[in-house]
């Protein structure tokens, strides 16, 4: 049962980031559709990466501090690789996350060429942020 419970938060984590990652790719497809296809399109969709982005920031906060607190129980501090990966973690989703708000601007103005380039920029940080994660 304890097993399962701690297995939740890592798979949530996980789903949302590859759902932000998948609703990247998705979004940078869609906004190279022409532009009497884009008119049907609802402007919201482009801010749904950004929240699952949101999700995975939050299930990572919950999981360092739940790696953290066992670590205290067991009495052995957490090494500096670990605090080096989430580090880098954190600067790879920021950044992610910058480009996600810049490109969801530019998509909703029109600017589709700009927000194309924005988004790939964004899922190059994500899957570097999800390669580094592997090895936590
Ligand atoms: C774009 C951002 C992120 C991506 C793509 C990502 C991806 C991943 C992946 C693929 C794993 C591996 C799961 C496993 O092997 O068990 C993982 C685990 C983990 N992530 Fe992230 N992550 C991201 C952001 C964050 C952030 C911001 C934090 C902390 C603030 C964080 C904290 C953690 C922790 C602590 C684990 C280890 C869970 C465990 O094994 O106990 N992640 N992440």
């Amino acid at each position: 049962m304890e097993k399962l419970l701690s297995i939740i938060p890592i798979w949530i984590h996980v789903l949302s980031m590859a759902g932000s990652f998948g609703a990247t790719v998705l979004c940078a497809v869609l906004c190279r559709l022409t532009p009497a296809e884009m008119e049907n399109q609802n402007n919201s969709i482009w801010s749904i990466p950004q929240m699952l982005l949101g999700a995975t920031l939050l299930t990572g906060l919950a999981l360092v501090y739940l790696r953290f607190t066992a670590a205290m129980h067991a009495g052995s501090p957490l090494s500096g690789h670990f605090w080096g990966i989430v580090g880098s973690k954190v600067i790879l989703l920021l950044s992610a996350g910058g480009f996600l708000g810049i490109a969801s601007n530019k998509a909703k103005t029109g600017n589709n060429m700009a927000a194309f380039r924005s988004w790939v920029a964004a899922a190059i940080n994500l899957s570097l942020a999800a390669f580094i994660g592997l090895s936590l």
